[in-house]
């Protein structure tokens, strides 16, 4: 049986990655702080879920390598997801971006090193912004425009110089779905039709995203994972790869909100506003790159959003 350790494993991905490597019958262990940067009681909902499954959370800090050194040395592969994630929020507070994602991620690295660990960590489409579309792995990131972008890009460096034989990278693209994060746009947008609040929208809707739903992102890593224990086909056998996780088509903000709206059977009220300068106007993933070791998203935006809806509605009891 392999055993794969995750970071941040409360969290919305980490949470529907240890499900799913549980269901291929990997042993799953894994780590969160469980911080209150957004409600703790879903991360504690998602616990539950694990432990039901047989699954536990070690609560502690990946600044803290002690607490879980042994886990790592116990494991085939690292999966690293722990960090604080969103763009607008590092521009106001961009030293959680640097001590949680740089520095954290730097004692994760260290003690993979020490066992020779492969990992697989989370990086993000916005170290490409302003780049051109759609983003692909090979043109090269300029400069990020907040924290939490330049914190994953420091992420990629950390790793490609590492002393590590195996590591990659994943660059997700707006990842949404059940159990989702509730600073994002569409546990926000939801939030906010059902309690008649105003919906802040910025750039006065002129953004376009490539949403990608959860369960086509942890396709995406279990494809990756399973290739990175694999031998890699470089003449000394060390490699660190990206690849983009996305769906592969951009949707406008508004008819993203519009199909919350269809969901929900209620119409928003907005709040159009300028951009938030930690806003990049567009998102594209090229996925050619994954494709190629068999990556197929399935579940565009009209069937997530309704998953999520769905999901939302019974767990918060709305009618
Ligand atoms: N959700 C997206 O759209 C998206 C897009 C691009 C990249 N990512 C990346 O994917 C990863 C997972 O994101 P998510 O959406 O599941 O976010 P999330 O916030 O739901 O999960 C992150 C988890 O990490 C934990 N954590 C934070 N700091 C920690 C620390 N110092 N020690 C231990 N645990 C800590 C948090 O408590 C949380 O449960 C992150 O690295 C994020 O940057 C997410």
């Amino acid at each position: 049986m392999k055993t794969i350790f995750i970071t941040g494993m409360a969290g919305m991905i980490g949470f529907h990655s240890a499900k799913k490597f549980h269901e291929l019958g990997w042993k799953v262990t894994g780590l969160d702080n469980f911080n209150d940067y957004y409600d703790v009681r879903l991360k504690y909902t998602r616990e539950a879920i694990l432990n039901g499954f047989g699954i536990e959370i070690a609560h502690t800090d990946i600044q803290e390598p002690d607490s879980y050194e042994e886990l790592i040395k116990n494991a085939d592969v690292v999966l690293h997801l722990a960090a604080y994630a969103n763009p607008r929020h590092s521009f106001e507070e961009p030293q959680h971006y640097i001590d949680t994602n740089i520095t954290g991620t730097q004692r994760i690295l260290e003690v993979a090193e020490q066992y020779d660990t492969p990992v697989v960590y989370a990086s993000s489409s916005c170290v490409m912004h302003g780049q051109p579309l759609p983003w692909n792995e090979h043109d090269r990131p300029a400069h990020q425009n907040n924290a939490y972008g330049w914190s994953k890009r420091s992420n990629e460096c950390q790793f490609m110089h590492s002393k590590l034989t195996r590591s990659t990278g994943l660059r997700f693209f707006t990842v949404y779905g059940p159990y989702g994060r509730p600073d994002m746009a569409l546990f926000k947008f939801t939030d906010a039709i059902l309690e008649d609040n105003a919906l802040t929208i910025y750039n006065f809707g002129d953004m376009k995203r490539d949403f990608t739903y959860v369960d086509d992102i942890v396709q995406g890593v279990v494809i990756v994972t399973d290739d990175i224990l694999k031998p890699a086909k470089t003449s000394d056998g060390v490699c660190h790869e990206i690849y983009n996780i996305g769906y592969g088509e951009q949707v406008q903000l508004m008819d993203f909100v519009h199909e919350i709206e269809k969901n929900l059977d209620r119409k928003g009220r907005y709040d159009m506003v300028p951009a938030h300068p930690a806003d990049t106007p567009e998102t594209w993933a090229d996925t050619t790159k994954l494709e190629a070791l068999g990556y197929k998203p399935t579940t565009p935006v009209s069937e997530g959003v309704r998953e999520f809806v769905s999901w939302y509605k019974e767990y918060y009891n709305v009618n």
